[in-house]
């Protein structure tokens, strides 16, 4: 607590300053309904991926969400009528396309949400070159250009990790300020990045066919990239917040204990990365009024976080192995 105090002290002050008013945060959907294709056209490829989807909150939180009564209660505090039309609430907890012309929410959150919008990559990523070609078969040059070509259309594979971790936390970190100070929504989930994609959301099922936990390498660089980004998204948090009130404290706080936790973990390996994100994050106070700093020292953390995800394999990051949540505490798994 006692540490804390000079956080809340910075924000004391900066909040006593006069904010300019109708600071609202106008919440743009996740994607571009336009080229979502939905969950049922992946499926139609990937059935056993749409079959562990069917387990997990992201999936039924949209027959879920407009029922509960927890739901209802901070739609009416956010004057929201109808929680599936038009409402701050379709950027996270729902998936939009076109239907009949208009804009409307089809399913939760889905494939497209963490794997980008397919329209125009969907025949692009599965195309081996040509009929009959099938991927044993494809020319080497051609694959390279099939995955340049699909992330160039807005793809997001698993092997760039740090583009499909950034999903996880631009709707798990919840920057939503009015919503959180006003609607009394939970201002981000205690998202641990292993324990949260290991659980129910895991779903290795293309590649091999049993569902099994990513490979402890790849459970490295998950931890890493995750424990970076929460860094990332609570520097970017505070640096948007404009009153003094729970959602820039819990903020703040956040950003405080996702630096301590870098700058531990950047003890226990080989990793130059670590140090920069620390000092990069530490070189921006967590107080109101601050937007340029804090979003400089959040781009740099970006950009550090980017770096190490593509450079490294974790096979040398043996040194974390004591800090991964055990399997016990994979979320819903
Ligand atoms: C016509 C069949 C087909 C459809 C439809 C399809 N996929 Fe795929 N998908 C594939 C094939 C084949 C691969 C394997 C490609 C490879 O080995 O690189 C693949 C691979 C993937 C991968 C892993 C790529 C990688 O980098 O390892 C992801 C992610 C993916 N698809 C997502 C989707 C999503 C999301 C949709 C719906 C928008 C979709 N796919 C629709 C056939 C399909
Ligand atoms: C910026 C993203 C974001 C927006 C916008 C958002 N939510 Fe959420 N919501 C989340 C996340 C992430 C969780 C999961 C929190 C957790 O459990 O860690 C959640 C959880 C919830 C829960 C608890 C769900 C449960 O199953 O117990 C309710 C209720 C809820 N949201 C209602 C709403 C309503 C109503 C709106 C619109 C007024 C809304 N949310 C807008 C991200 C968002
Ligand atoms: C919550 C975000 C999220 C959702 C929703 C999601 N994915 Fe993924 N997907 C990921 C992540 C993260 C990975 C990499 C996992 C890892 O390496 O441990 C991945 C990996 C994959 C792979 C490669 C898996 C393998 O066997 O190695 C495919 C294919 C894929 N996703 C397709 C889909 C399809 C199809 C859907 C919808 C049914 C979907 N994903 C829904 C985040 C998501
Ligand atoms: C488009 C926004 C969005 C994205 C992207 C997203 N989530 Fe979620 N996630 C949510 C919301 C909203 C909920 C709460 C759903 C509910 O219970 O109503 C949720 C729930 C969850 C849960 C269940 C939590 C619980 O309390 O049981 C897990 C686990 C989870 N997400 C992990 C992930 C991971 C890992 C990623 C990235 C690979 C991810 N999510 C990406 C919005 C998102």
């Amino acid at each position: 607590m006692i540490k804390l105090r000079p956080i809340l002290m910075g924000l004391a002050l900066a909040g006593a300053m006069i904010m300019a008013p109708g600071l609202v945060q106008a919440q743009k959907l996740h994607l571009d309904p336009a080229k979502v294709m939905g969950p049922d056209a992946c499926g139609e490829c990937h059935k056993s991926s749409v079959a562990a989807w069917k387990g997990s909150h992201h999936f039924s939180t949209f027959k879920t969400l407009p029922r509960l009564k927890e739901a209802r209660a901070i739609a009416d505090k956010m004057g929201v009528k109808r929680i599936k039309s038009g409402s701050d609430c379709l950027s996270c907890h729902f998936t939009s396309a076109m239907v009949g012309g208009k804009a409307k929410p089809i399913a939760g959150i889905t494939c497209e949400s963490c794997h980008g919008a397919g329209r125009d990559w969907i025949k692009v990523h599965s195309d081996f070159g040509g009929k009959g070609v099938k991927a044993e078969n494809e020319d080497p040059v051609h694959k390279t250009e099939r995955y340049a070509k699909s992330v160039a259309a807005g793809m997001i594979r698993p092997g760039n990790l740090y583009s499909v971790a950034k999903n996880c936390y631009s709707c798990h970190s919840v920057p939503n300020e009015k919503l959180v100070n006003t609607g009394g929504h939970a201002a981000g989930s205690k998202m641990e990045l292993v324990a949260w994609s290991q659980g129910e959301v895991r779903h290795n099922v293309w590649y091999t066919k049993e569902n099994q936990v990513s490979a402890i390498e790849r459970l490295r660089m998950i931890y890493l990239v995750g424990r970076a980004l929460d860094l990332e998204y609570a520097l970017r948090g505070v640096a948007k917040a404009t009153k003094k009130a729970t959602y820039a404290l819990k903020m703040a706080k956040r950003a405080k204990k996702a630096r301590k936790r870098i700058k531990a973990i950047a003890k226990l390996i080989d990793a130059p990365e670590l140090m920069a994100m620390y000092k990069a994050a530490k070189s921006a106070k967590l107080k109101l009024n601050n937007e340029a700093k804090l979003t400089a020292a959040a781009d740099a953390v970006a950009k550090h976080a980017k770096a190490l995800a593509a450079k490294y394999d974790g096979s040398t990051f043996g040194g974390i192995d004591k800090v991964l949540p055990k399997a016990k505490k994979y979320k819903g798994g």
